[in-house]
C-alpha cells in the first residue's frame, strides 16, 4: 500500500508519517508552495517531491486537476493532508472519498479554520488537542477518526499551546494512517468505526 502526503510548510507532521513505520510506502511529497521547508526535509530523505504552485494556474479548478493528475501518477491508497493550507475544490473532495485524510489542532468540531490555538486560548477551553478526519466538502467538518486531548496550562501562548498539541500530532496522525492501511477503519455517514480486530 503507499500513500501520498502533501504539504505547505514545516512538515513536521509529514515527519512523524516517515518516521512512523507505516505498513504503507510514502510514494511522493506534493507542495503548494515552492519554499516549504519540508520539501527539504524530504528530498534529503530520499523521496520524491512536487511543487505545484498555484500561481501557475487560472483557477482552483485546474490547480486541482493538475494535484489530481500529479497524486494519480502513484495510484495511492491514500492522500494525506500534513500542513497543507490550500483548500480543496468539491471536484477533488469528492474524487478522493474516504481516501483523503487531514490533521487539524483542535478537538473538532470547536475551532475549525485558522489559528486554532489562538481560538482556544481566547475561549478559555481548559482542554485543547487535535484531530485527524476524513475530508469532505466543509472545511475541518469530515468524519472524524481519532482525536487527543492536551490541557491548557494559565500561563500558556500560542506558541506554548501549539507546541504541546503538536506533540499529540505526532503521535496521532501515524496511527490514523496504521489503522486506514489495516483495513480497521469503517467510514459511514459522518461517522467512523474503528476496528479492534487487528489484521
Ligand atoms: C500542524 O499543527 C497541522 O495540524 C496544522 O498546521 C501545522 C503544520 O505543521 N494544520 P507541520 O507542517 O506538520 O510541521
Amino acid at each position: 500500500k503507499s500513500l501520498v502526503i502533501l504539504i505547505s510548510g514545516r512538515g513536521s507532521n509529514m515527519q512523524a508519517l516517515m518516521e512512523a513505520n507505516l505498513p504503507a510506502r510514502i510514494a511522493a511529497v506534493i507542495s503548494n508552495k515552492p519554499e516549504a521547508p519540508g520539501l527539504e526535509t524530504a528530498r534529503s530523505r530520499g523521496y520524491e517531491t512536487i511543487v505545484l504552485d498555484p500561481r501557475s494556474y487560472p483557477d482552483r479548478e485546474a490547480f486541482d486537476q493538475k494535484l489530481a493528475e500529479a497524486i494519480d501518477a502513484y495510484a495511492p491508497d491514500l492522500v494525506a493532508l500534513a500542513g497543507f493550507m490550500r483548500l480543496l475544490g468539491d471536484n477533488f473532495v469528492s474524487r478522493y472519498k474516504g481516501r483523503l485524510i487531514n490533521i487539524h489542532p483542535s478537538l473538532l468540531p470547536a475551532f475549525p479554520g485558522l489559528h486554532p490555538h489562538r481560538q482556544a486560548l481566547k475561549e478559555g477551553v481548559k482542554v485543547h488537542g487535535c484531530t485527524v478526519h476524513f475530508v469532505t466538502a466543509e472545511t475541518d467538518r469530515g468524519p472524524i477518526i481519532i482525536q487527543a486531548a492536551v490541557q491548557v496550562m494559565p500561563d500558556d501562548t500560542e506558541e506554548t499551546l501549539a507546541a504541546r498539541v503538536l506533540r499529540q500530532e505526532h503521535r496521532i496522525y501515524p496511527e490514523a494512517v496504521r489503522w486506514f492501511m489495516k483495513d480497521r477503519l469503517k467510514l459511514s455517514d459522518n461517522s467512523v468505526e474503528v476496528s479492534d480486530a487487528d489484521f
